[in-house]
């Protein structure tokens, strides 16, 4: 009944951050083309995180140009103010960070409610633990494998690897999403830590063919699966 797939399968998400905003329907349009059956938005709000991006009105105008499943990621402080707006604006998916919600599972249940596949994500910094009692009512994990703020960082093998123990946590049926330094070189790191679902920001938006980039992230996805 969501509009995010099922987990089952390996997903590219490709995050929107790197991509042109004077063109973002085209934008979108070619990686959708290409077989990105997600789009990552990132939503900062110069307080959680040291950048400001996309409001909901931004996410109006992406629901009208795809019918790819939107996955916005709240890095904001107040989650629970703004989620309806984005959700209205026409979000398929919300993902919070721990780090804002002090009651997580209520808030997943709310979002639910609002007929939308939710999940949780946490910092580098955070332990797995802090997620835990909640993790079983997510749709779908997020693991940061950066600092929150800014495309275009390096991959963080520490943090990439508490895939691991939320893959063991949640089981096959919840997606587990790693972001943020994921190339061809780093996604079947994630992949081998027990990640299905990889945003990609600079690896594809930051290249000149975008079809091509996602074409080799694809062929890195397969390569040496176990
Ligand atoms: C980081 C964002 C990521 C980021 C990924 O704060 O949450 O989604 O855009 O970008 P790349 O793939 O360039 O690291
Ligand atoms: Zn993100």
């Amino acid at each position: 009944m969501y509009k995010l797939p099922k987990a089952g399968t390996y997903e590219l998400a490709p995050s929107i951050l790197s991509a042109d905003f004077a063109d973002l329907a085209g934008e979108v349009g070619q990686v959708v083309k290409a077989g990105a059956r997600i789009v990552h938005v990132d939503v900062m709000d110069g307080h959680f995180v040291p950048n400001i991006t996309i409001g909901p009105v931004v996410v109006k105008w992406l629901r009208r140009c795809t019918e790819a499943a939107l996955d916005v990621h709240l890095m904001i402080s107040e989650p629970a103010r703004y989620a309806e707006a984005f959700i209205r604006a026409g979000a398929d998916h919300i993902t919070f960070h721990i780090e804002t919600v002090d009651q997580p599972a209520e808030f997943i249940k709310y979002l639910h409610g609002l007929g939308v596949s939710a999940g949780l994500t946490l910092n580098p910094d955070t332990p797995v633990e802090a997620i835990e009692s909640a993790a079983a009512l997510c749709d779908m994990i997020l693991v940061m494998t950066v600092h929150p703020g800014f495309g275009a960082q390096e991959f963080i093998d520490k943090a990439a690897k508490k895939c691991v123990r939320v893959r063991r946590i949640v089981g096959p049926d919840v997606r587990v999403e790693a972001d943020g330094g994921i190339n061809a070189d780093t996604i079947a790191i994630a992949r081998d830590y027990g990640a299905d679902t990889f945003v990609a920001g600079n690896a594809i938006f930051g290249q000149t063919d975008r079809a091509e980039a996602i074409k080799a992230l694809k062929k890195a996805i397969e390569q040496n699966r176990p």
